[in-house]
């Protein structure tokens, strides 16, 4: 059973009730603690590593946060995602939509490989899709004024040297974004991007082969702001901005969070 809802109106989040997908790790595990800190009611995490999970559910406090094990590729998986998070808490408030990855190979149009093309768009454009197609319908149907957040990239509005699929697919969300934004303003649903340049999380630095430290030096070349490092909470407070009423006049906004990044600076 869940909590009451928070009397502490200075919290943010007072009440709210969430989902994270991708919240096991990295940029969603992050949210999901700063989501739990400003209030929530509840925090759903939805993702694939249940272990980790459970793990991340059960350290931010099972009154507070539940994990599910969702794969956003698989539609029934995402509907029951949501339809059990409104049948549970009564409606969803908050979808952060941010499950992601990244291709094996790092590479140039000449190089692309389709079936790899086709795993990486099923989760990070269909998977993207289904998430806010189920939560858009469940606060239309509850009449909830709701937020929904994609996790971007820096990659949806430049090309670089390599990582061809994962460009066009980052693209595609700003699309995705962009367009739901316009047709669920008139029920009074905001939709949003929040849009990281490169950070150490699992995925990087699995993915550059790297620890966390070295990761973090490698995409500190790339961001003109001197002196911070870009970290998973940088992007989570970014987050929870564009989720809060600080925000409730915001809806189609691709929020850049990466330090001035730029390709050879
Ligand atoms: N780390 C970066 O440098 C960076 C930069 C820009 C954007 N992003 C984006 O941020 C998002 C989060 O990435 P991260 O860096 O925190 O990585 P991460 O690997 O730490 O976290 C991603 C989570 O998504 C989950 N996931 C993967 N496939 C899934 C699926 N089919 N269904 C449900 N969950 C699934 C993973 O299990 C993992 O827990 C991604 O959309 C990524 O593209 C990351």
């Amino acid at each position: 059973m869940a909590e009451a809802p928070s009397s502490n109106t200075n919290l943010r989040l007072s009440g709210k009730i969430a989902i994270v997908t991708g919240g096991a790790s990295g940029i969603g595990e992050a949210t999901a603690r700063v989501f739990a800190n400003e209030g929530v009611r509840v925090v759903v995490i939805a993702d694939i590593q249940d272990e980790l999970g459970n793990q991340v559910a059960a350290s931010i406090g099972s009154q507070r946060c539940t994990y599910i094990h969702c794969d956003v590729t698989d539609e029934d998986q995402v509907k029951n995602l949501v339809q059990s998070t409104v049948d549970t808490y009564g409606q969803v408030d908050i979808m952060f939509s941010n499950a992601g990855i990244a291709s094996p190979t790092d590479q140039t149009i000449m190089e692309l490989d389709m079936s790899q093309f086709d795993r990486l768009f099923a989760v990070n454009v269909q998977g993207m899709a289904l998430c806010v197609k189920h939560a858009a319908r469940a606060m239309v149907e509850g009449r909830i004024r709701g937020s929904i957040v994609c996790t971007g990239s820096v990659s949806c509005r430049q090309g670089g040297p390599r990582s061809t699929d994962y460009t066009m697919s980052k693209h595609a969300v700003l699309g995705l974004m962009r367009a739901a934004s316009v047709q669920l303003a008139a029920h009074g649903i905001r939709v949003n991007c929040v849009s990281p340049s490169g950070l150490a999380t699992p995925l990087t630095c699995k993915l550059l082969g790297m620890s966390e430290e070295k990761t973090q030096e490698t995409y500190q070349k790339y961001a003109r702001l001197e002196g911070v490092v870009l970290t998973p909470k940088h992007v989570a407070d970014a987050v929870l901005f564009l989720v809060s009423d600080q925000a409730e006049f915001i809806t189609g906004l691709d929020l850049r969070v990466d330090g001035g990044f730029a390709y050879g600076k």
